[in-house]
């Protein structure tokens, strides 16, 4: 079997899960569901980020240990994965004893091949993003104060620190991007990446002195991993690192790390470098997507406008929620999210173009045919025509979502969808009831059939509303993956009394 390896970035834990963490989660997710579905062994991880200085601050504003304190926000990360439907394999979490072994065993070997050195650094950090930046990429404001290119205060450090020599490796990433032109997209991203490497790459630090939350350094505990190092060896650790034998081992390198952008530089030049500095192979692939404002606004505390996505989940509903995050913005792009579009999109393109499909099939299905498949009959090339479209779903799907176009692999589903409505509206099996009883069941059995091929490609966007259409499909648990598509179903099963899948949302009143 093929394996599949991929993940999300680990939340860091110093606030509350929102829509921008759970849109990770939920893209994630449906290409994990795919690949299942498409007959690969999947490893999907996703976790919490815990150390640093970011989460140690937060934690003493909470008045409570950091421990305790990671340990109840990582708990609400792993609550909130479960309510977006995310199907991982494991969750990691950085404080967990796994991932110290794992941190050291690095360490050591970055050590033993002369990549990290003791030094002294001197420099602008930005605790909000926890990263250093050079003086060239701060931004002056009038009054003589400097911030990072994101926004974030940065404040001047000084103390000793081990650092990792990134600079041997410009030319061996510029070679390595060179060689593999799909490591880093959409193109945007990659051509910011080629840029910085091309602008030449300062040693690392990957220490810090400055405060204790953090994995100590082996052989020098005065000293905290970087977080950022720290961080990124959770995608080994969870593969068993430095277990080479262990059972998931086999699954490194990753396939695919998707991040949001602002993260693209830890992933597609940091990660790269440390994992080929000791001998270890780098991912396969990173993706990064864009932001989401909300209501035209960047979200933030101070503006009480963020979404906990388990509020939406209790208004519209888990499915009609990932529907709308993949459908609405191309994966890449940053996007808006509305209540206005969301509720559009429910209801004109669920519950209106497949909802209605679907129980107006089934029910005339549960009127006209005692309830039974109908038999496949003599096919004329209408019905050959909307069966060739969604008989073509899941090669066509295949090829979007390799390319993580969610967006693209939806609106392909939803032209047969119109293109099914299209053909109900035409064919009329209503009024063949009375004309022609026979040609009413070949229609019925034709939208049954690409029914079916819709609600199996749609199983990794909207898992549980298209199980139940399944179930009312009358399409057994074990054949609903891409390969059981080849199989007609048998005619004369009984169908289940269908109900309604996505009812209309109705904004109340006042
Ligand atoms: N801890 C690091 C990642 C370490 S990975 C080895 C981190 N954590 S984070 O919690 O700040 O962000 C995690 C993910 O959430 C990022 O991919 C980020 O892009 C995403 N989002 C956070 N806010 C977002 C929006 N408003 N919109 C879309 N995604 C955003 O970075």
């Amino acid at each position: 079997m093929k394996k599949f390896y991929l993940t999300t970035p680990i939340y860091y834990v110093n606030g509350a899960p929102h829509i921008g963490h759970a849109y990770t989660s939920i893209a994630a997710d449906v290409l994990a569901r795919w690949q299942r579905l498409d007959g690969c062994e999947v490893f999907f991880l996703t976790g919490t980020d815990e150390h640093g200085q970011k989460v140690e601050k937060a934690a003493a504003e909470a008045g409570i240990d950091p421990q305790r304190f990671t340990d109840q926000v990582a708990a609400d990360f792993r609550a909130m994965a479960a309510a977006m439907g995310v199907s991982n394999d494991d969750f990691i979490r950085t404080t967990e004893e796994r991932h110290r072994r794992a941190c050291v065993a690095l360490w050591e070997r970055l050590a033993a091949n002369g990549a990290i050195y003791l030094g002294h650094y001197e420099g602008w950090y930005a605790v909000r993003d926890e990263a250093f930046y050079g003086e060239d990429e701060l931004v002056k404001k009038p009054d003589g104060t400097r911030l990072a290119p994101t926004g974030a205060p940065v404040e001047w450090v000084r103390e000793p620190s081990y650092f990792f020599r990134l600079s041997a490796w410009q030319e061996k990433l510029l070679a390595f991007y060179e060689q593999n032109p799909d490591f880093i997209a959409p193109a945007a991203r990659r051509n910011e990446v080629l840029s910085f490497v091309r602008g030449g790459l300062d040693d690392l630090s990957v220490s810090r002195t400055s405060f204790r939350w953090g994995i100590p350094v082996p052989n020098d505990p005065a000293h905290v991993m970087y977080v950022w190092l720290d961080a990124l060896t959770n995608y080994i650790t969870a593969a068993g690192f430095p277990d080479e034998a262990a059972a998931r081992w086999p699954f490194w390198p990753a396939d695919l790390h998707i991040v949001g952008k602002e993260i693209v530089r830890f992933h597609a030049v940091y990660w790269p470098a440390m994992l080929m500095a000791a001998g270890i192979a780098p991912p396969k692939r990173i993706y990064s997507h864009g932001w989401w404002t909300v209501e035209g606004e960047k979200m933030s505390k101070s503006l009480g406008n963020v979404i906990d996505p388990r509020a939406l989940v209790a208004e519209f509903g888990l499915d009609p929620l990932r529907y709308f995050l993949l459908r609405e913005v191309p994966f890449g792009n940053d996007g808006d999210f509305s209540r206005r579009a969301l509720i559009t999109r429910l209801n004109g393109e669920l519950a209106n173009d497949l909802g209605n499909l679907a129980q107006r099939t089934l029910s005339l299905i549960a009127r006209n045919c005692d309830g039974l498949r109908p038999e496949i009959g003599v096919r004329i090339a209408a019905d050959q025509a909307l069966l060739a479209a969604s008989g073509a779903l899941a090669d066509v799907l295949r090829e979007r979502l390799q390319r993580l176009a969610f967006h693209e692999a939806l609106e392909e589903v939803w032209k047969t969808v119109r293109a099914a409505n299209a053909y109900i509206d035409h064919q009329a099996p209503w009024a063949l009831r009375k004309t022609d009883s026979a040609r009413m069941a070949v229609v019925l059995r034709v939208l049954l059939d690409a029914l079916r091929g819709i609600a199996t490609v749609l199983q990794p966007f909207m898992p549980d509303s298209m199980a139940r259409m399944l179930d009312q499909l009358g399409v057994p648990e074990g054949e609903r993956n891409l390969a059981a598509l080849a199989e007609d179903l048998p005619a004369g099963a009984s169908l289940p009394v269908p109900s309604g899948i996505f009812p209309r949302f109705v904004e109340a009143a006042g």
